[in-house]
């Protein structure tokens, strides 16, 4: 093969996902939680789920974090050639969920650490600092402040540092920003798009929002139930930087029309 029909040269898939199937339980009560799904997502492409409550977007997530037990998932998952556990515990792939999850007793700073401290000996290292992280996430200074002294907003940006700490080239995100208001929420899209153009990082986000999943998303898979599986795949092709006055034009309104229907249609 020649140098110009190579195909080694295009970036390869940073998630693959083939004839994915999750069963949760055993016997009588084993329910089939996802359904041949076939997934991919690009370097620095930004994917989002939705679908009905119940659909199965949150085990697909933990099935790509590698946090369901190997027995319950079938099917093949590739993050980056490796085995979604691979990629989590060697630091290529981190999780952000609704609940920024920090331990209340640790700083700031201490909370960013844990997983550092976990990861040592990895064969990555961090290129920034904490603070330098925090001072990305829009938090510069607050490395001593507890987490009862942020508010929900700040909450999920240090959640998100953390996440980001290990500089992964795949964030999977579930409903991040669903406990947040309207307002928060609004800032956290512009935010988020923001902080993703620093990385190198493809995302994957799960949202009941159908104007945050166009807002933030180059692809939106809609998820039908029973079992869960892809239903519809929507590209959405609004050029970035992208900015919230982008939600009153009437091509926002056609593709967030579009995956109403697709979620009534597979309800
Ligand atoms: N640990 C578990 N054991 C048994 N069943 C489970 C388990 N976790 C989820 N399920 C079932 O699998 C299905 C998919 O659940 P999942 O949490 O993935 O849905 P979801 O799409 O994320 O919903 P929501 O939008 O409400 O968060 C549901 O029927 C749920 O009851
Ligand atoms: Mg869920």
């Amino acid at each position: 093969m020649t140098a110009e029909t190579s195909t080694s040269t295009a970036p390869a898939d940073r998630v693959d996902l083939r004839d994915v199937c999750i069963v949760h339980g055993r016997g009588s009560s084993a329910v089939v939680a996802v359904e041949g799904v076939d997934l991919t997502v690009r370097p620095r492409e930004i994917v989002s789920i939705v679908g009905h409550s119940g659909c199965g977007k949150s085990t697909l997530l933990r099935a790509l974090a590698g946090l369901l037990p190997h027995a319950s998932v079938q099917g093949n998952l590739s993050i980056l050639g490796r085995s979604p556990e691979q990629a989590r515990k060697s630091g290529l792939l981190s999780m952000v969920f609704q609940d920024p999850v920090l331990a209340p007793w640790r700083t700031v700073e201490g909370n960013i650490r844990l997983p550092l401290q976990v990861a040592r000996g990895r064969e990555r290292k961090p290129s920034k600092t904490i603070s330098e992280q925090l001072e990305v996430v829009g938090l510069g200074g607050y490395e001593k402040r507890y987490p009862k002294q942020l508010s929900g907003g700040q909450r999920q940006r240090v959640s998100l540092a953390r996440a980001l700490m290990m500089e992964p080239q795949v964030l999977l995100m579930d409903e991040p920003f669903g406990a947040l208001d309207e307002i928060t929420r609004d800032e956290m899209h512009t935010e988020l798009l923001r902080i993703w153009g620093t990385t190198d990082a493809s995302v994957v986000v799960v949202t009941h929002s159908i104007p945050e999943a166009v807002f933030l998303s180059d692809r939106i898979v809609v998820m039908a139930a029973h079992p869960g599986r892809i239903a519809d795949v929507v590209e959405v092709d609004f050029p970035r930087p992208r900015g919230n006055d982008l939600k009153d034009t009437p091509e926002f309104a056609r593709i967030a029309h579009r995956i109403r229907t697709a979620l009534e249609e597979n309800r």
